[in-house]
């Protein structure tokens, strides 16, 4: 299993490509597979604000294209010292692809990392078994 070390490694990796000219707040994300590769994404601004992509929905892109299929962990970059956790929308979206347990970890690189399960993220969440009756 890939350490956090490699998680982190390679959120800041792709964090150095985000694509945050407006808002200037580049973000990375990597996500721990259940095929045991590692699949990052970082944020992508547009000039109309409201269709930029998070950098934790271009990792759950990149993971599905690649042919993963469960988050088994994921670690958020970003700038500061408060932990860059994931926006409300993404919560949602990472909730489609993991367990409650699956644990996340923010951090904005300046300051400590916090680790949360997605459950504490996300409690009394809406997920796809909703939908499978
Ligand atoms: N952002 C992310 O990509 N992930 C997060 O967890 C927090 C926010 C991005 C969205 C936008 O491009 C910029 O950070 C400022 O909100």
């Amino acid at each position: 299993m890939a350490s956090d070390t490699e998680l982190f490694a390679a959120a800041e990796a792709v964090r150095a490509r985000a694509y945050a000219p407006y808002s200037h707040f580049s973000v990375g994300a990597a996500i721990l597979a259940d095929d045991g590769r590692i699949y990052a994404g970082c944020n992508i601004e547009n000039a109309a604000y409201p269709i930029g992509n998070c950098a934790e929905a271009s990792a759950i892109a990149a993971m599905i294209a690649g042919g993963g299929k469960r988050i088994r962990r994921l670690y958020v970059t970003g700038p500061g010292t408060a932990p860059v956790t994931p926006c409300g929308g993404c919560r949602q979206r990472i909730r489609e692809f993991a367990d409650l347990d699956v644990v996340v970890i923010s951090h904005g690189i300046e300051g400590a990392p916090l680790t949360q399960t997605l459950n504490q993220l996300l409690p009394h969440s809406f997920g796809p078994e909703f939908l499978s009756k």
